[in-house]
C-alpha cells in the first residue's frame, strides 16, 4: 500500500484504474481508525477492485469551539490497519492541498441539513459536503462507503451526489458497536472510564424507542419521551436532542407512518456523542 500526500501523485496512481475500468471503492475518514472503519474498508474490499482510504481531519467541518486541534491523529497505526485490510492507496493530504484557496468554493445541501447535527453545528455539513465533493473529484470512485452512525451525514452526502450528478453510489454500512452497544467512534477515546460506562445510555434510549415502535407505538412524542426518560437521570449527561425523524427527509415527525429514524446526541462531560436507530 502506498500513502500519498499530493493530489497529482494519487492521480498518477489511479490513472491506470480509471483507464482500465477497474472499480474504485473509496472510504473517506478523519483517521483514528477503529472497527467501524474496518467494516467500511472490508465491504469496499469485497465489492471493488481498488480501495482508496483518505485520512484527513477536515478543518471546515469543525466549529470554533469544537475539537479540531485535539482530534486524535494516529497516521502510523491507521496505515498499519489499512495495510492489513488490503487497502491499495491511502490519501493523507495536508490542509493546504485540500484548500489551496482557503474554503472559497463550497457545496451546501439545503433542507436535509436543517435539523439535528445541522442545527447544533452551524456550517458543519457545508464542511462535510465540500470536502467529500473535493475527494470525489480527486478520486472518482464508483462507490463511497459511509457509516450509518452518522445517519444524517450519510443522507446529506447521498443527496449531494444525486443532485450534482456525481456519478457514484453512496453505500451505507451498519454501525459497529462495542459489546455494551456504544457505537464505535473516534471520539470515544475522549471518555473517562466513568463516562465510558455511562455512554451506553444513548444506545439504550434509542433501543427503548425502537422497542416501543416494534410494539406498535406510532406517536413520536411518546417515543421521544421514552428516550428522554432513559437519558435524563444519568449523571453528567446533557441531552442535545433525542427525537424521531423521517428516514429520507430528516424532518421531525409527529406520527411514525413510514420509515423513520430515532436520533440522539448527548454531551457527556466535554465529549459529544451521536447515535441512531432506524425504525423500519
Ligand atoms: O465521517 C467522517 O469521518 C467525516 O465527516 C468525513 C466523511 C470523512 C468527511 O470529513
Amino acid at each position: 500500500m502506498r500513502t500519498y500526500h499530493q493530489i497529482k501523485d494519487l492521480r498518477a496512481h489511479l490513472r491506470v484504474s480509471w483507464q482500465s475500468g477497474r472499480v474504485i471503492g473509496f472510504v473517506p475518514t478523519m483517521g483514528a481508525l477503529h472497527d467501524g472503519h474496518r467494516s467500511l474498508i472490508r465491504k469496499a474490499r469485497t465489492e471493488c477492485d481498488e480501495v482508496v482510504v483518505s485520512i484527513f481531519v477536515n478543518p471546515t467541518q469543525f466549529g470554533p469551539q469544537e475539537d479540531y486541534s485535539k482530534y486524535p491523529r494516529t497516521l502510523e497505526a491507521d496505515s498499519r490497519m489499512a495495510q492489513e485490510l488490503g487497502v491499495d492507496a491511502m490519501f493523507a493530504p495536508p490542509a493546504e492541498v485540500m484548500y489551496p484557496f482557503g474554503p472559497d468554493a463550497t457545496v451546501e445541501v439545503g433542507p436535509l441539513t436543517t435539523h439535528w447535527e445541522g442545527a447544533c453545528r452551524p456550517g458543519h455539513f457545508r464542511g462535510v459536503t465540500t470536502v467529500c465533493a473535493k475527494l470525489f473529484c480527486i478520486i472518482q470512485p464508483r462507490y463511497a462507503y459511509f457509516g450509518m452512525k452518522d445517519y444524517q451525514q450519510y443522507r446529506v452526502v447521498e443527496r449531494m451526489v444525486a443532485d450534482l450528478h456525481m456519478g457514484l453510489s453512496v453505500v451505507p454500512v451498519p454501525t459497529v458497536r462495542e459489546a455494551d452497544g456504544l457505537a464505535m467512534s473516534s471520539r470515544n477515546a475522549y471518555l473517562s472510564p466513568e463516562h465510558r460506562a455511562t455512554a451506553t445510555c444513548l444506545h439504550q434510549a434509542l433501543n427503548k424507542a425502537a422497542a416501543l415502535h416494534s410494539a406498535g407505538e406510532r406517536d413520536a412524542a411518546i417515543l421521544r419521551e421514552a428516550m428522554h426518560a432513559r437519558l435524563s437521570g444519568e449523571r453528567d449527561v446533557e441531552i442535545v436532542y433525542a427525537d424521531v425523524a423521517d428516514a429520507q427527509t430528516l424532518e421531525p415527525v409527529s406520527a411514525v407512518t413510514g420509515p423513520a429514524v430515532a436520533l440522539g446526541a448527548i454531551r457527556l462531560g466535554s465529549t459529544r456523542l451521536i447515535d441512531n436507530i432506524v425504525l423500519p
